[in-house]
């Protein structure tokens, strides 16, 4: 249902814009409000004047417009509607979300939401199977970005493929479903990630190779679900999904005291890689090389975040996901450790070097529950993401 939703559309540069106009047409006969903003490259396909005679508001396009920016700043724009819609993105347009530029209105606003975006791209078929732009879409999904098509078919410059932008009537279910939100609606899920940082002194600490790749990917698959996600990170190399609220920390206790206060929730997903120890007195001063030894460093045991929520006897979240880490007897360790811990599931991964699976793209997991063992074959990390989240929602469903 898009009636009385307030849709921000951002019209880019491509022949498709046309479209746009029906797709206005179409949302406001629905009873949505839409505000467009255009591209500079936008105005040489459509008119401002269609654009705002069809959405019966005035077109934002200028980033330094005086005017423009007095009756409405660009970052207010960019926060006012329920959701941002780019229709027609482009290949620039995408590129430059991806890169996370910021040289136009159109781009600012994009940068600036705390809404979720859905993107309808168009452009020639060479340019949408080039690997660049695809490599863009990924980083784009990643980020928790809505898509809808492009679609197969016959293309305004002669050629045929994948490309053509979707119908606005396809554009406009999108638009309902991301308003809708999914299986998840309504649902808090809490997702830990990335590694910890223990410090030894001031300038050094003890770390791990965790990028946060699979939790990242895995919060922006449950808010495509329609999940309010609380997303607690320690200092990864991935950057959290547009859409989460997100809590950094840098150690195992902030991490506890971050989850601790992030609850209730309905799930809870501890993909952080946690050090297992800190440093006891971690030193005030940089440790220097004295000459006289090595320094001599005490650890104490961190507390464990997955079991302490897992066997929590008040508040304790319906479902509680681990994951488990190993480099040998894979399965047997985390079925152990599920008993251990007290959590309802195991995400089970073979880390050892060879497998290029801690800090790399893909990932093989079993996931090991009550019901059994299930190995899923080797996939993208996002792709494991989304079927977690889907198997999440199932089970939420029961
Ligand atoms: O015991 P191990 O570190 O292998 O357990 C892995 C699981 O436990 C992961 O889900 C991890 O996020 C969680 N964990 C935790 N707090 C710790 C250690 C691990 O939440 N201190």
């Amino acid at each position: 249902m898009v009636q009385g939703r307030h849709i921000l559309l951002i019209i880019g540069g491509g022949i498709a814009a046309f479209k746009a106009l029906d797709l206005i047409r179409r949302l406001r006969e629905r009873g949505a409000r839409v505000t467009p903003v255009m591209t500079r490259a936008a105005h040489e396909f459509v008119t401002p004047l269609s654009v705002s005679a069809l959405a019966g508001t005035k077109v934002f396009s200028e980033l330094f417009d005086l005017t423009a920016e007095s009756e409405m700043g660009h970052i207010e724009l960019s926060r006012a509607a329920d959701l941002v819609v780019v229709a027609p993105a482009t290949a620039d347009l995408m590129a430059k979300m991806a890169g996370g530029q910021a040289d136009d209105l159109a781009s600012t606003v994009l940068m600036a939401t705390d809404k979720r975006v859905l993107i309808a791209p168009a452009m020639n078929v060479r340019m949408w199977l080039h690997p660049a732009c695809q490599r863009n879409l990924a980083v784009l999904q990643s980020d928790g970005i809505l898509t809808v098509g492009p679609n197969d078919g016959d293309m305004a410059c002669g050629e045929h493929g994948p490309g053509r932008m979707s119908e606005p009537l396809e554009i406009v279910a999108a638009i309902s479903s991301a308003l809708a939100g999914g299986p998840l609606d309504g649902r808090h899920v809490l997702v830990t990630s990335g590694p910890t940082h223990e410090p030894i002194d001031p300038v050094r600490y003890i770390a791990n190779r965790s990028s946060g790749a699979q939790g990242a990917a895995l919060a922006a698959a449950l808010l495509a679900l329609g999940a309010r996600v609380t997303f607690v990170t320690g200092p990864a190399r991935v950057a959290p999904p547009l859409g989460a609220e997100v809590v950094r920390v840098e150690t195992a206790q902030q991490m506890l005291e971050a989850v601790q206060s992030a609850l209730p929730a309905d799930v809870a997903v501890f993909a952080a890689a946690v050090g297992d120890w800190r440093v006891a007195q971690p030193s005030a001063q940089k440790l220097k090389k004295t000459g006289s030894g090595l320094p001599q460093l005490e650890f104490h045991e961190n507390p464990d975040i997955l079991a302490t929520v897992a066997q929590m006897t008040e508040g304790r979240p319906g479902l509680v996901v681990g994951f488990a880490a190993e480099t040998e007897t894979v399965t047997e360790h985390a079925k152990s450790k599920r008993a251990r811990k007290g959590c309802d599931w195991i995400v089970a991964n073979d880390v050892s070097p060879e497998t290029g699976i801690m800090g790399g793209t893909e990932n093989a997991v079993t996931l090991i529950t009550a019901e059994g063992v299930e190995d899923w074959p080797r996939m993208g990390k996002d792709a494991v993401a989304q079927r977690l989240a889907q198997r999440i929602a199932g089970a939420l469903a029961h």
